[in-house]
């Protein structure tokens, strides 16, 4: 029987990526493109949608500080994917440091968690990316019938333009469940406005359709077009904080920078606290870019510059962001699914606003495109260590891409966000996120202790202080979920479980020295 605990020596990791290099993708990324890559997978949904609600509902004008606290429990993770990135330079992320540290059975188990972190993350932002688009549309006259606008079964509504004005919302067609609560505190009576309910959600899968042809054909083209979209989101973002900083009034504030707690979770320092743990998705993606270590020009330098770089950068980014925005508008106007297009109206700047949604448009491309991207080159680690079949890690003649998982990929994908509903995606992507930093955290100590003289060109500063705190810090972000998010982690890790035994465990190659056609040592633990 396979040995469930087989480790996969670091030696043996290197000369895999050594092969690779021969027969594997190709070598084309730069830090450059890495740090791209990590900014293109890091600011979408979060940013420009859940800040707004953390700000309304949680935080208050202290969602700059939500930021803060969930920048710094990212950055302990960062550090530790850094280290392991640079030490272990070959793909499949969380998945590969796991097999090198804790062994073959915790690494599919990560390896199948992180289906949630990248499949489902590219769900939930394009169906965010969906709802963005079908509003754009409206304001320019175009109107998507709303049957094909949003998961099956899901009420929709079509709000008049006055009333979306008024109460900033978006006009047109949209999900009841989303503006019912506001409606009627303002005691509109919604019951006459045109009303249907949704198919299918086609705008969402037409982004996911584009973004896969898109990969197909090659990574530095994906990476090419990348930059070119992070570009416009961050100029975007820069336009916003140099245009409203100057009109940022404590007046907005509505006495305290701090609003006094009204129960748990609801402003003051718990608040603080629950809102870094919504915004916690809005971090999501700094690790995406361990995922393509094989296609970096030199994975051991650059991998820790496009972690931590990408993760510096939008930590700044967001706490600026979230200070400027609660600054220019009061915090209990936006709990809308567009806050930063809000708080440019209220800075007067009406030509800015489409400008605004064409960006988070543009950004939650992005987002789509690494995740997107991440998730076949796990498949294609996994299938390479034969615990998923070998088509997975078949790669394009031509393009060099592993095209088979990465339209299969896209397939699920489109057709469960043209199904699923947003509010049962977006906590399992962070959970399952969480999950692997726990994992990631725990590695960096375990391959200290067992391994403490490899090569380690990236170091953890103070690694018996940052990796515990990462460990602590993923797992009090994790138990702050609410429990039905646990148990879909539960039951999906479940079925994990079971294909694992089913088939994983027959075929893995380590569990049945097998090793791949590749130069493997032999100090397989
Ligand atoms: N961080 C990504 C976002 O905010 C997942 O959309």
């Amino acid at each position: 029987m396979a040995n469930l605990f087989v480790r996969k020596s670091i030696a043996s990791l290197k000369a895999e990526a050594e092969a690779s290099d021969l027969e594997g993708p190709k070598r084309s990324l730069t830090a450059f493109d890495l740090t791209m890559l990590g900014i293109g997978a890091i600011i979408g949904a979060g940013i420009f949608v859940l800040t707004g609600t953390a700000a309304a509902t949680n935080a208050g004008p202290a969602i700059a500080l939500s930021f803060v606290l969930g920048g710094v429990a990212c950055a302990f993770a960062g550090l530790c994917y850094a280290e392991m990135a640079s030490t272990v330079p070959i793909g499949g992320s969380a998945y590969t440091y796991a097999y090198a540290t804790m062994g073959e059975f915790i690494a599919w188990l990560i390896g199948w968690d992180l289906i949630l972190e990248y499949s489902l993350g590219a769900t939930t932002v394009a169906i965010g990316w969906s709802g963005y688009v079908v509003s754009f549309l409206h304001n320019i006259g175009i109107n998507i019938p709303p049957h094909f606008a949003n998961a099956p079964g899901t009420k929709m509504i079509n709000i008049p333009d006055a009333i979306a004005a008024k109460l900033h919302l978006a006009a047109g067609w949209t999900s009841l469940t989303g503006v019912q609560n506001l409606l009627e505190k303002n005691n509109v009576d919604w019951s006459s406005f045109a009303h249907s309910t949704a198919y299918l959600n086609v705008p969402a899968m037409f982004i996911v359709a584009a973004v896969t042809a898109l990969l197909v054909v090659g990574i530095k083209e994906s990476a090419r077009v990348n930059n070119v979209i992070v570009v416009i989101k961050v100029g975007i973002v820069l336009l916003f904080i140099a245009a409203g900083i100057g009109f940022v009034s404590t007046d907005n504030w509505g006495g305290s920078f701090i609003p006094a707690n009204e129960g748990p979770g609801v402003y003051g320092w718990s608040g603080i606290l629950r809102g870094a743990g919504v915004v916690f998705f809005a971090f999501i993606g700094f690790d995406a870019v361990s995922t393509t270590a094989q296609e970096a020009k030199n994975p051991q330098r650059d991998m820790p510059i496009g972690i931590l770089g990408s993760l510096v950068i939008c930590t700044l980014l967001y706490i600026l962001v979230s200070f400027v925005l609660t600054g220019v508008v009061n915090y209990k106007q936006l709990n809308v699914p567009d806050p930063i297009a809000v708080g440019v109206d209220a800075i007067g700047l009406k030509w800015l606003s489409p400008i605004v949604k064409l960006g988070a448009i543009a950004g939650l491309s992005s987002v789509i495109l690494v995740m997107l991207l991440s998730q076949p080159r796990i498949f294609y680690s996994m299938s390479r260590d034969g615990l998923l079949p070998a088509f997975v890690s078949k790669l394009h003649p031509r393009f060099g891409t592993p095209y088979i998982t990465t339209i299969i990929t896209g397939l699920v994908v489109m057709v469960a966000s043209a199904l699923l509903p947003i509010s049962i995606v977006g906590e399992l992507v962070s959970i399952g996120t969480l999950f692997a930093f726990a994992v990631v955290c725990v590695g960096v100590l375990v391959l200290r202790i067992t391994q403490p003289d490899i090569e380690r060109p990236f170091k953890t500063p103070l690694v018996w202080v940052t990796a515990p705190l990462g460990t602590l810090f993923a797992i009090l972000l994790m138990a702050g979920l609410p429990g039905d998010t646990w148990l879909r982690l539960i039951i999906w890790m479940a079925i994990g479980l079971a294909i694992y035994f089913l088939y994983g465990m027959q075929h893995s190659r380590l569990g049945h020295e097998k090793p791949v056609a590749v130069a493997v040592d032999s100090d397989l633990l």
